[in-house]
């Protein structure tokens, strides 16, 4: 939290995107007996999951265990996730009529569950403990709203955007408002800090970000902002960091693409960094993660306001015990930097 500040701290706090999944076998246990949908539903094993990640990694932040695309469900599009294709949206938005039929969320209570599980998660965790609730951005959700699932290309997405601008202002508006109504409710239940994922943002150029997706991500912000901490996380971004820092976010993600000191200067002194190890060091060798590890807290020095993260989430096939060595040795070599 302090981190998120800009205040100084003893040590660099780390956390990890997709801290809890596949790669852990506690986590792989519990999914064993139900499917993915069926356990961002209960709020008991969402809690669990949550908790475990963090008691076996030493972490320094809890992220609830979700997903950014439960809040399609309940505008009226059909969410699945299918084994090895990841998910699926049987019905999704290709045209301006099927964005007029999307469901207003005025009223966030259809993710009650979340909101259950923010609260028993609050509680398992040690009070120090911060929770971090998060969302999608609004182009990152439009995009599996309209591919119907994940896409190389995100072809379809801007054939819509650029083809009929209007019902793409339309659906983010959409999901802008529902998001923030999302966010606010997430605090409310009891999370210390907000991280908005837009993962695929990247793939946008600075001006198309300026014209199609700033003017959505921009009021999430705005509605949060002043109540906890928010992070602001993308991919691909080293082309568009001064838009998203625009867009707004106590902290700015950043991925491996782009030195994070020279990320840093570019987003400005007055917003903290959040990144930047490439996911896939963590496959091994140890040395190697480690040694790059050192080169993201050198860059950083002792500037007070980074937070120490993958530069995407934990991939299924990481060693755990890497991620265990990597949690500690941003503890102990932060302190010396
Ligand atoms: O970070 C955490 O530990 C918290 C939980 C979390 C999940 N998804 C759990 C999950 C968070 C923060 C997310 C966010 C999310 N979900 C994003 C943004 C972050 C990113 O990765 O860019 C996106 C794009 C999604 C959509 C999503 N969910 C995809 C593309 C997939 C399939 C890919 C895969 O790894 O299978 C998911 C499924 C998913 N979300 C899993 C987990 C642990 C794996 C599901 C399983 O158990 O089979």
């Amino acid at each position: 939290m302090r981190a998120c500040r800009r205040e100084p701290v003893p040590y660099t706090p780390v956390w990890l995107m997709r801290q809890a999944g596949r790669y852990m076998r506690e986590y792989r246990e519990v999914r064993e007996k139900t499917t993915f949908l069926e356990l961002c539903k209960n709020p008991g094993l969402a809690a669990e999951v949550t908790v475990t990640a963090v008691e076996r990694l030493g972490v320094d932040a809890a992220i609830i265990f979700a997903d950014i695309l439960l809040i399609l469900e309940p505008l009226g599009l059909r969410l699945e996730f299918s084994k090895g294709d990841g998910p699926v949206i049987h019905n999704p938005v290709r045209s301006g009529v099927d964005v007029e039929r999307l469901r207003e969320l005025e009223d966030p209570a259809a993710l009650d569950f979340v909101f259950e599980a923010i609260k028993h998660t609050r509680q398992a965790l040690p009070g120090n403990l911060p929770l971090i609730g998060f969302s999608g951005a609004p182009f990152t959700l439009a995009s599996y709203a309209i591919e119907g699932g994940h896409s190389n290309t995100f072809a379809k997405t801007k054939a819509l955007m650029y083809g009929h601008p209007e019902a793409w202002h339309r659906l983010c508006e959409k999901l802008s408002s529902v998001v923030s109504n999302y966010l606010v409710a997430q605090i409310e239940a009891g999370v210390d800090a907000v991280q908005v994922f837009d993962s695929w943002v990247g793939v946008l150029s600075a001006a198309d970000y300026r014209e199609f997706a700033l003017p959505h991500t921009r009021p999430l912000f705005d509605a949060v902002k002043k109540r906890v901490p928010t992070i602001h996380f993308g991919t691909g971004t080293a082309a568009i960091l001064e838009e998203l820092r625009e867009a707004g976010g106590d902290v700015i993600g950043v991925d491996w693409r782009i030195p994070i000191d020279e990320a840093w200067t570019r987003i400005g002194a007055d917003r903290g960094v959040q990144g930047n190890l490439d996911p896939t060091l963590l496959l091994g060798p140890p040395a190697r993660m480690l040694q790059q590890t050192d080169s993201v807290l050198a860059r950083i020095g002792n500037r007070p306001g980074h937070i120490f993260n993958l530069g995407h989430g934990i991939l299924p096939s990481t060693p755990v015990e890497h991620v265990q060595m990597l949690a500690q040795y941003v503890h102990s070599a932060s302190r010396r930097h």
